[in-house]
């Protein structure tokens, strides 16, 4: 490899490692973006420009082209609730893009023919999985429980047939052993993916992440590509961080959330007692008079889009000598930091959002919850209701303070689909309809009785 190459490949890694580095806090988050888009200009244009074959390169611009005309247009136009469906297509596009680059590589025999059948395997399960997340987190697609059994066990069977094909395919060396490999591994990550859901899915997805990353690494073995090693190491590692850290926060085992637990259907249990409807005076009221107030924010306040109207309120209430937190769930939301995201767009003050451990223990003494389309994380049958999809996530204890006042638009259900019995306790109140309007008419109210 020639030196300059050699050098601009360094120059890369070490965007990378600083622009992840830099993600690590809210306040640099947007500089470490900066730095891993120039790193990977870096990685793409040394690539290009030191390209062995050059009879390829007007093929390889186009394909970067179009690709990238596809990347700009969708990322332009997506929503920001559709964010997290977007970058799971996206990951499995890596992966299937490394299982494909692997396949093209074979070597006749060795430890790089190894490699590339590894890549072949962890590329496409991450491609296959991550097309199944992708349906299921834009709601396209529900599997029902009485199927999870035969699902899971029909993923074990094709995984095990795909590792038989890699033998077989590293002994003949035969091109059309690869692709039924690559096809066995795509439909062994879409079989596995199928059943997971309600209080695993963001460990899934974290999971899949980190295969997509550990087969672009061993791609750069395959190639002997020391950046794409750094690059899909530095994914691989932090897909794995997070999904330790997710299981553990959802007290889940990975084989737990794999192989799963026995989960009941829902038959429409209900909420327990009668749901209390409430009106933005008299939460304004309740908030006016209050000492200690917590939010909890969940994906509806992203559907929303009603951040602004939390700032007005939060500012409001601090002016009212009313003590604001927000208590957040790692899962809250539909990708991990979602709402952390969100409460930074509207300048909320990173050091009043509390992590859920460090909450819980303050519900008691908290005068007024005010759930903002969160459901799930806030769901009481988590602990108590054995086979429910939820059953063992660690929640958000809402049901401990004084009172709770929950904005959503109707009755309906959260990610995991079942009931929610904290709507029916005595303490509950709900306030009805889109979030947006809601605080809108919240902020009227409050800044009335100023
Ligand atoms: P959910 O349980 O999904 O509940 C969101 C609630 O928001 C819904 O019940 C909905 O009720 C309400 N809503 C929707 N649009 C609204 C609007 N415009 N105004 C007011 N309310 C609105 O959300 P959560 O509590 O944040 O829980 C997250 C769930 O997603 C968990 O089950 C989690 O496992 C899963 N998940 C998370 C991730 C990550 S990494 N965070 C990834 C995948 C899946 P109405 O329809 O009645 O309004």
């Amino acid at each position: 490899m020639n030196v300059l190459q050699q050098i601009l490949y360094m120059v890369s890694a070490t965007l990378f490692v600083l622009g992840v580095r830099f993600l690590g806090s809210p306040a640099s988050a947007r500089r470490g973006n900066a730095l891993l888009m120039g790193g990977m200009g870096v990685a793409l244009l040394t690539t290009l420009v030191f390209i062995p074959h050059f009879s390829h390169v007007a093929l390889i611009v186009l394909v970067v082209a179009i690709g990238s005309a596809i990347g700009v247009v969708s990322a332009r136009r997506v929503q920001m609730t559709a964010m997290p469906q977007m970058v799971a297509l996206f990951n499995g596009l890596g992966g299937g893009a490394a299982a494909l680059v692997a396949a093209g590589g074979t070597a006749p025999s060795g430890l790089a023919d190894w490699l590339a059948r590894l890549t072949m395997i962890l590329g496409s399960v991450s491609f296959g999985g991550s097309l199944i997340a992708f349906l299921k987190l834009q709601e396209w697609l529900n599997v029902r429980p009485r199927y999870f059994l035969g699902l899971r066990v029909a993923g074990l069977v094709m995984l095990a047939m795909a590792v038989i094909d890699g033998l077989a395919g590293h002994a003949s060396g035969s091109p059309a052993l690869s692709v039924l490999l690559m096809l066995m591994a795509a439909v062994t990550g879409a079989l596995l993916t199928l059943p997971i859901g309600g209080a695993d899915m963001p460990v899934v997805i974290s999971l899949l992440n980190g295969l997509t990353g550990l087969s672009a690494a061993a791609t750069g073995f395959v190639l002997d590509n020391p950046l794409l090693i750094i690059a899909g190491t530095l994914v691989g590692a932090s897909g794995t961080i997070l999904t330790q850290q997710m299981s553990r926060a959802m007290h889940r085992s990975l084989g737990n959330v794999i192989w799963g637990q026995k989960v009941v259907e829902s038959e429409g249990g209900g909420s327990g007692g009668p749901v209390q409807p409430i009106t933005p005076e008299d939460v304004a009221m309740l908030l006016r008079y209050a000492r200690k107030v917590v939010i909890v924010p969940g994906y509806g306040l992203a559907v929303a889009r009603a951040q602004m109207e939390v700032k007005q309120v939060t500012d409001l209430l601090h002016g009212f000598g009313v003590d604001v937190l927000f208590g957040i769930h790692p899962v809250a939301g539909r990708m991990p930091g979602h709402m952390n995201v969100l409460l930074a767009e509207a300048n909320i003050d990173y050091d009043q959002l509390w992590e859920m451990e460090r909450i819980n223990p303050r519900f008691r003494e908290t005068d007024v919850v005010l759930v903002i389309g969160a459901n799930d994380v806030t769901n009481p049958a988590a602990r108590t209701q054995v086979g429910s999809p939820l059953y063992g996530m660690p929640i958000l204890n809402v049901d401990h303070a004084g009172h709770v006042i929950v904005l959503k638009r109707s009755m309906g259900r959260g990610f995991a689909g079942v009931d929610n019995p904290l709507y029916g306790d005595p303490k509950t109140r709900m306030l009805f309809g889109d979030a947006k309007h809601s605080l809108g008419a919240l902020v009227r109210e409050l800044e009335g009785t100023a």
